[in-house]
């Protein structure tokens, strides 16, 4: 059985710029797969050629089994897709926008009401089934949008950034639905902007200006980093970077919560000269030390580029 998406060189051009740029990689059945790159990485497009809501240009890609160019209508059957902004009714109720949808999809009656349950159940939004839409807080409104999404039973769903704005409670929630639903056999394809959400991927593609930096699962993608980091506590995070960015051997420099992240080509060889060199120049920090790579540093130091 093919994976359940399946692309190959898949390519989208607009006027002026490659959105999406050969991109290949599979997600099978039971597994969360991130696209994580920032603005304008070519997320949405991919997601969107997935969904049957636009042609690629060149490449190929089967979804379900089924090809989205020649066979559209039987891939969109097993396929959902949760835009950006998902079309939830603001007039209407929870329970109204689920009947809605399980009309839409042709969800049977005796079948519609047990899968709401359990969804809503693991939304934590049982009590508000009664309330209008309109009415339910940003995190809600994202997780009832995937409630809908999901009334039919797709094999494979396609979220577009789902988490965006949503605070971490709604979050955490919306995560354990997903994890949920991988017993069904169902595959996830999500794309984020938020790094650190990567890390609940089962595996991730890093994409940038459309093309793929790297693919991996998040433990994987780590071992890509040539070099290693270097975490430094400081009371003024931005000046320190300011005096070790372009020291010697120091790749890329990023501030983190309060430190900074360096990219370095030798550890145990830098760490001493890079102590000497903030002691010169008279600056108070804390701790210098190896740490392992997030996928933020991963990112920096493919692109050469500070994600917000
Ligand atoms: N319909 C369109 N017409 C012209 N250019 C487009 C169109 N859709 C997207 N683009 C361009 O394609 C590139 C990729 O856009 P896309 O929306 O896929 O990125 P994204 O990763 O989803 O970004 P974001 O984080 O902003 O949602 C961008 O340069 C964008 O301006
Ligand atoms: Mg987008």
């Amino acid at each position: 059985m093919p994976a359940a998406i399946v692309t190959s060189d898949l390519t989208k051009r607009f006027p002026g710029v490659t959105a999406v740029d050969r991109l290949t990689f599979e997600v099978h059945a039971g597994e969360i797969f991130g696209l994580v790159g920032p603005d304008g990485a070519g997320k949405t497009t991919t997601l969107r050629i997935l969904a049957g809501v636009l042609t690629p240009d060149a490449g190929s890609a089967t979804v379900a089994g089924y090809d989205i160019v020649h066979d559209p209508e039987a891939a969109k059957a097993h396929v959902s897709y949760m835009p950006q902004r998902f079309g939830l009714y603001e007039d209407l109720t929870v329970e109204e926008n689920i009947r809605f949808y399980a009309d839409l999809f042709g969800v049977a009656r005796s079948e519609r009401e047990p899968r709401a349950h359990r969804l809503l159940d693991g939304a934590g939004m049982s009590p508000f089934t009664n309330r209008l839409a309109g009415k339910l807080s940003g995190g809600m409104k994202q997780k009832l949008g995937l409630v809908c999404a999901l009334i039919h039973h797709p094999r494979v769903i396609l979220l577009d950034e789902p988490t965006n704005g949503v605070d971490p409670v709604s979050r955490r929630d919306f995560w354990r639905i997903l994890y949920s639903l991988l017993d069904e056999g169902i595959a996830i394809l999500m794309s984020t902007s938020y790094l650190d959400e990567a890390e609940r991927c089962h595996r991730v593609a890093l994409v940038h200006q459309g093309r793929m930096l790297f693919s991996d699962t998040p433990a994987g993608l780590k071992t890509h980093l040539r070099g290693a980091v270097v975490s430094i506590d400081a009371p003024d995070p931005r000046r320190i970077r300011a005096e070790l960015d372009g020291a010697a051997g120091v790749l890329n420099a990023l501030l983190v919560g309060d430190g900074v992240h360096l990219v370095v080509d030798d550890a145990e060889r830098r760490i001493p000269e890079l102590r000497a060199v903030l002691q010169r120049a008279g600056m108070a920090f804390d701790r210098v030390e190896e740490v392992t790579p997030t996928i933020e540093d991963l990112f920096v130091a493919a692109t050469g580029e500070s994600h917000e």
